[in-house]
């Protein structure tokens, strides 16, 4: 199994867990036999059950053709349709001199100067699109896009071949623009929200351009899901959603993800909405936060050590306790670092891990430890279904719909009225 779950710094702050049980298992049945709320949402678990997904061949065919032909895939999209594919591939490709086209963000955000940066950066390069959003209607990415397909039109005489738009099957106003215009189009089902959608050709496509294996990923998942099915309530998810879930009913309001690599840093911002989305409604749910350790350390780690008691935490680490360069001896020991000599730096980082896990617990703030054995697509594929199925048994176990996200309209309509819309 190659995701794993301590809780041996968690259990000692719940009072009489056990007795959750029974109320984790109902949950989680009622999302095996759809019986939460929204149960036409569940299609992020039924599309698994034959091991694979829809249109992945088609997928991978594109994506082969992306390879082959363009320097840049720019990935056009928000939200559920940009995180998967960027945690994904933070994860699972190298930081620094990655092979194949580089692939590229825009319209996450409404930053005025970034577009205007990233087409000169595009100039001369041989550009892809694809162009993300299930409704179709999102402003952010619909900007953008806009100012993208004009720009790849002022250049490629194939711009329209260049242009892949991942969307909903029959609505929409970017489902409409791909059949006037004979974009290639891969469809987001109905019954997969946005942030459940990185197994779909949302993540798919762009992480199988920057050369994951998308296969072994989905097959991870599919594998994931198809242990859930039969899981008991020692089940790792199942013991973290029950957990969650009573250090919530005992007042806790936030959970830090403290992720202990900067490679798995995409991952946390991934679960964040995740957990944020699916739970964060009818005045419920912890608050999803996710840190970057050691680094964050030397910021917010005096609020998480001695601050207000807000706290949970999930430390999110690798088991490489033998990576990384080793301290190498210097004569004379001039920085004083020789007592560190023959230690590898993964070594270093996991002392870093225990020390802080320990010193936390002992501050107040109880945690669970989720070690990943290996970073790879197969342990990032259960760890991708591990959250979804936990999250849809924790937002069942809260009363709330974990699929459907009516607070995030309150500002589109505020900013909307604003631009006169
Ligand atoms: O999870 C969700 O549904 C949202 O985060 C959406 O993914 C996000 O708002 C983008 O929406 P769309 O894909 O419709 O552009």
């Amino acid at each position: 199994m190659p995701v794993r779950l301590d809780r041996s710094r968690l259990l000692p702050a719940l009072t009489n867990r056990d007795a959750l049980d029974a109320r984790v298992l109902d949950a989680h049945r009622r999302v095996l036999v759809g019986e939460t709320r929204s149960p036409e949402m569940l299609g992020w678990r039924s599309m698994l059950a034959g091991g694979t997904v829809p249109e992945l061949d088609a997928v991978l065919d594109v994506a082969d053709e992306i390879r082959d032909r363009a320097d840049v895939l720019l990935c056009v999209g928000i939200g559920g349709s940009y995180l998967g594919a960027e945690a994904v591939l933070q994860a699972l490709t190298p930081t620094f001199a990655r092979s194949g086209p580089e692939v590229l963000f825009a319209g996450h955000h409404l930053g005025a100067a970034y577009l205007d940066e990233l087409l000169a950066y595009l100039d001369g390069k041989s550009v892809y699109v694809n162009v993300i959003s299930k409704s179709g209607t999102t402003l952010e990415p619909a900007l953008a896009f806009r100012h993208v397909r004009t720009w790849l039109a002022n250049r490629f005489s194939d711009a329209d071949r260049r242009i892949v738009a991942t969307t909903d099957g029959a609505r929409g106003t970017l489902h409409r623009l791909a059949a006037d215009a004979g974009w290639r189009t891969f469809t987001i089902p109905d019954s997969v929200g946005g942030r459940f959608s990185v197994l779909t050709p949302v993540g798919l496509l762009p992480v199988a351009v920057a050369g994951v294996d998308a296969r072994a990923l989905v097959a991870a998942a599919a594998a994931e899901a198809d242990a859930l099915t039969t899981a008991d309530a020692s089940h790792p998810a199942l013991l973290y959603a029950g957990d969650r879930f009573a250090l919530h009913e005992a007042g806790t309001s936030v959970e830090i993800l403290a992720v202990m690599d900067p490679r798995l840093r995409g991952l946390g911002a991934w679960w964040q909405q995740l957990f944020g989305e699916s739970e964060g409604k009818e005045g419920k749910g912890l608050f999803p936060v996710v840190l970057q350790y050691t680094t964050d350390l030397h910021s917010v780690g005096q609020y998480v050590q001695e601050g207000r008691r807000l706290f949970c935490e999930t430390f999110l680490r690798l088991a490489d306790d033998d990576a990384g360069p080793t301290v190498a001896p210097i004569a004379g020991d001039p920085d004083d670092l020789n007592d560190l000599a023959g230690v590898p730096l993964g070594t270093v980082n996991a002392r870093a891990w225990q020390g802080t896990a320990d010193a936390h617990a002992e501050g107040g703030v109880p945690n669970w430890t989720i070690t990943l054995q290996r970073l790879d697509a197969d342990a990032v594929g259960h760890l991708l279904y591990w959250y979804e199925h936990a999250v849809a048994v924790g937002g069942t176990l809260l009363g709330v719909d974990p699929f459907n996200q009516p607070g995030v309209e309150a500002y589109k309509g505020k900013m909307y009225a604003l631009l006169g819309r």
